[in-house]
């Protein structure tokens, strides 16, 4: 079958685990998506900086532009606005569909994106730009496409969940909850983003426009990080039956002068303890989606890390390599691996 040829832009700690989760399930991975996948190659800035996983050195090039001339699917996880808005429109433009994690570039220049990608017919995919590994955008986009969405509500910040839960359970400190979430990998390169809450907000926004159908800006988003949440907060919300918890709250609703429309702000919450939302510790993200027909849904799972987020982007792969396959199997079922159902008696549940 046909051969798709994969660029990689960016190699830290998201890139690096879709190459080596490519070179560990690349043939399966084909095989679900009816095409070859070849990685041409990976641009990054420095050919010799440390990474996370080994990247064959033959793969590695600093050419990006000279990379995406050719390839069928471009994926960019170099991060911020730019180069990388400009080789995604470089790549867009020469008909390749494009895999993104770039949650500030899609909420910041998303229109520009998406008209790029329509007028060429090309398609630009970004499970991975909201709460890494959790499925979000294509539940909202397509899932819930015949529903209406009256409310989200969204933990979609890893790092500043991170501190809200250990100040809640240890009675730590913000700056030493913080220096841990840095170490383990949490926060952004500058984590004021996080706990100034601007990285919620480029999420809310993205949510927002998805939810319903619109394009919120991010300058519309209301924004409070949880700098100034204290531990005395912490400790009467918690004696008084509630968490605090940075919210995204995108809502449908209608003002007091009549006038329908979409809020969407980012602010430190009280949750109460019996809401599910309360239950998501650590660095974890969840997305509680209040629907007219479906009711509640609640996405929950890694919000972050190398190879979490790396699975959101692969599934974007596969996702883009079947729309280039003509006559190939369709999404819902390409069930080649053909594997046999295992009798109960030869298998050890957990449960
Ligand atoms: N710094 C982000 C977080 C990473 O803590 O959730 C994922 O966008």
């Amino acid at each position: 079958y046909r051969n798709l040829r994969v660029a990689l832009l960016g190699a830290g700690s998201v890139g690096a685990q879709v190459v080596a989760l490519l070179q560990k399930h690349g043939d399966e991975l084909a095989q679900r998506a009816g095409a070859g996948l070849e990685l041409v190659g990976v641009a990054v800035r420095d050919v010799d900086a440390p990474r996370t996983a080994d990247i064959p050195r033959e793969l590695l090039t600093t050419d990006a532009e000279a990379l995406i001339v050719g390839a069928d699917v471009v994926i960019e996880l170099i991060g911020g606005i730019e180069p990388a808005r400009t080789y995604i429109l470089q790549a867009l433009n020469s008909g390749a569909d494009v895999v993104t994690a770039n949650k500030a570039l899609i909420a910041t220049h998303g229109p520009e994106l998406f008209a790029a990608a329509e007028q060429v017919g090309a398609q630009l995919f970004y499970e991975a730009a909201v709460a890494g590994a959790i499925p979000i955008i294509r539940p909202l986009r397509d899932s819930l496409a015949g529903d209406q969405v009256t409310r989200i509500m969204g933990i979609v910040n890893g790092t500043t969940n991170f501190i809200l839960d250990r100040m809640d359970t240890d009675g730590e400190g913000l700056e030493t909850a913080l220096a841990t979430a840095t170490e383990l990998g949490y926060a952004e390169a500058d984590p004021t983003g996080d706990i100034e809450g601007f990285d919620a907000a480029q999420k809310a926004a993205i949510l927002a426009s998805l939810a319903f159908h619109t394009t919120v800006p991010i300058d519309s988003v209301h924004r409070e990080g949880i700098t100034s949440v204290t531990a005395e907060q912490v400790a009467s919300a918690r004696a008084a039956g509630f968490v605090i918890k940075l919210l995204a709250i995108c809502e449908r609703l209608t003002d007091a002068s009549g006038t329908e429309g979409v809020s969407a702000r980012v602010y430190p919450a009280l949750v109460p303890r019996t809401h599910p939302l309360a239950a998501v510790r650590g660095a974890k993200n969840a997305v509680f989606v209040e629907a007219e027909a479906a009711g509640d849904l609640m996405f929950y799972g890694a919000g972050a890390g190398g190879i979490e987020t790396a699975s959101a982007v692969l599934g974007d792969l596969v996702s883009a390599a079947r729309r280039h396959v003509i006559g190939g199997p369709g999404i819902a079922e390409s069930n080649h691996a053909d594997l046999p159902v295992l009798p109960i008696s030869s298998v050890t549940t957990r449960y």
